[in-house]
Order: structure tokens, then C-alpha cells, then sequence
């Protein structure tokens, strides 16, 4: 796809972080943005155009959903975000608003690519543009957990000095307050983590661990009000996986039908990324206890959905 034709809806912080990352990346062809702030939008472009010269060429432009028939990836970033103290889910209602007319917009104009949803809560907000759209599921696939992930590889990578490539692991579920690491398939250089640490103190280590993966969005909200920068590199690592076609690993919020023994929810699983979405659910070996937190998330997923169909 590597020339891509990619579609940014919404404008705020994480789009225009997004929007920034894409272009110093040099990923992807054009860059349309569309946002209900159409100045913002004016001023954006205008910005993001005076960095071409030292990023490289690429045809950014103020888009309007006509463009959707053009595009191969749209990603929709638009919604509210949390603030201090406030979950994911509890912008439900106001973003589902918000995503029932982008989709209407999106096929009324003949849309026929893949979708990236970031707009929390991401996970529900996935599964509502999949039944929306009436794409098909390897096509509408959510941010979802990619970035715990990252978070988790992050922490490790401080916690044992070793680089965060070297790490390797998932967090899976709702990305949001029912996520969990796996620890059984958490890697350090190749050694299963319970290996590379061992004894009470590496238990402790990881509760800890787990809990600032998971508190990390509300610890920095707290701080500087949002986040946009580690969610807009997650949005990037993903379209550039898709772009360039890579069949790369990543934890993301897609459409299960059957895998892990759940069906009707999009949420936080393993999956190959590749040019035409989705390639591949990775169907981990996970133990009771992993088990029972997949579904348990799943169903806080699903009891959040019915509440917007
Ligand atoms: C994050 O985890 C708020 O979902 C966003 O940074």
C-alpha cells in the first residue's frame, strides 16, 4: 500500500500529535484531515506543511468526507477525552454520538478500506463502527491495548535496564480499568520473565508493574490534563504496519468470533498486522486465571455496548 491515501478524523491533541508523528516518519502518501474545527484544521495543515521541507513531501490537505471514497486508511481519533479521574468508559455515550455520524459520513461517501479507531473507549467504540459500517471485521480494528503494551515493555525495559526492544509481552482486555498483562508470554531477550526475575520480590514486581500500566493515563491526566503523545506513536507503529504491509505482532482491539471462546466484542488481543488489516488472531494458551480476566473484560465490553446500539 506504501503510498497510502490516509484519513485523520479528528483534530485535537492525539490527531495532530498523530498527524506530526506520521509526517517525521515519512509514512504513508497523502494526509486529509477533517475536524468540526475547520480552522483548527486550516492552521494545522498550514504548520504541518512547513515542516516538509526537512520531512519530506507529502500531500497534506483540509479533507472533507467526500475524500473517504479515496482513502485507504482512516483513523479516527475525534471524541472527548477523560478528565482528571474520569474512565474511558464513561465517555461512552458522548463519543458514540460522535462516531454514529462519522461512520454515516464515512459510507454515505463509499468508503471501502481499513478503519483504525483510537477515540475511547476504544474497544466499544470498535465493535460499534464494525456493526455500523458493515465492513468486514479485518478491516475495523481499534488502537486497543497496543499502547499498554507499550507501557508494559516500557516499564520492564526501566525497571530491569535493558532496552525496550529486547522486551516483549501483551496486555490484553478492555484497554481501560479490566486490562491484564500475560505474564506467561512475557519476554525478556528471548527468557520468560519469571525466569529473568524470580523469588517474592519479582511477584511484588509485578502487581507493580501491572498497576502503573494500568493507572498510567490517569496518572498523567492528572498532570498535563490529556495524553496524545504515546497513544499518536501507537497510531503510527500501526499505520506504518499497514502501509508497508508488515504482518506485525501487536496487542489491539479487534473483532473475536469464537477466539478465546468469546464472540460479539472487540477487545485487546494478540493479532498479525499486515496491508490488508488484520491477518491474524494470535489464540494464546491462556492459564484459568488469564482466562477469566479476557472474559470478565469482555463482558464489561459488552454490557458497555448494548448501551449505545
Ligand atoms: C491513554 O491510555 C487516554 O486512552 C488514553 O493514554
Amino acid at each position: 500500500m506504501k503510498t497510502a491515501n490516509i484519513l485523520l478524523i479528528g483534530d485535537g491533541a492525539i490527531g495532530s500529535s498523530y498527524a506530526f508523528n506520521l509526517l517525521t516518519a515519512g509514512i504513508g502518501g497523502s494526509l486529509g484531515i477533517i475536524d468540526v474545527n475547520a480552522a483548527r484544521v486550516q492552521g494545522d495543515v498550514e504548520d504541518l506543511v512547513d515542516a516538509l521541507p526537512y520531512t519530506g513531501q507529502k500531500n497534506i490537505y483540509a479533507a472533507t468526507y467526500a475524500d473517504a471514497q479515496y482513502a485507504d486508511l482512516i483513523v479516527i481519533t475525534a471524541g472527548v477525552a477523560q478528565k482528571p479521574g474520569e474512565t474511558r468508559l464513561q465517555l461512552l455515550q458522548k463519543n458514540a454520538s460522535i462516531i454514529k455520524s462519522i461512520t454515516s459520513q464515512i459510507m454515505a461517501n463509499h468508503f471501502d478500506g481499513i478503519i483504525l479507531v483510537a477515540s475511547n473507549p476504544v474497544d466499544v467504540l470498535t465493535e460499534l463502527v464494525l456493526q455500523l459500517t458493515g465492513l468486514p471485521k479485518n478491516h475495523v480494528l481499534g488502537s486497543g491495548t497496543a499502547l499498554d503494551s507499550a507501557r508494559l515493555r516500557s516499564e520492564i525495559s526501566r525497571r530491569y535496564n535493558v532496552d525496550a526492544r529486547s522486551v516483549h509481552g501483551y496486555i490484553m482486555g478492555e484497554h481501560g480499568d479490566s486490562e491484564f498483562p500475560v505474564w506467561d508470554y512475557t519476554t525478556i531477550g528471548g527468557q520468560p520473565i519469571k525466569q529473568f526475575v524470580s523469588g517474592a520480590r519479582a511477584e511484588q514486581d509485578r502487581e507493580a508493574i501491572g498497576e502503573r500500566v494500568k493507572t498510567a493515563a490517569y496518572s498523567i491526566i492528572e498532570k498535563k490534563g490529556a495524553t496524545f503523545y504515546g497513544i499518536a506513536a501507537s497510531l503510527t507503529r500501526l499505520t506504518a504496519a499497514i502501509v508497508n504491509d508488515e504482518r506485525a505482532a501487536f496487542a489491539m482491539s479487534v473483532h473475536l468470533d469464537g477466539e478465546y471462546g468469546l464472540s460479539g466484542v472487540s477487545i485487546g488481543v494478540p493479532v498479525i498486522l499486515g496491508g490488508d488489516g488484520l491477518a491474524r488472531i494470535l489464540q494464546l494458551k491462556l492459564n484459568p486465571e488469564d482466562q477469566k480476566r479476557l472474559a470478565d473484560s469482555a463482558q464489561v465490553l459488552k454490557d458497555n455496548l448494548a448501551a449505545v446500539l
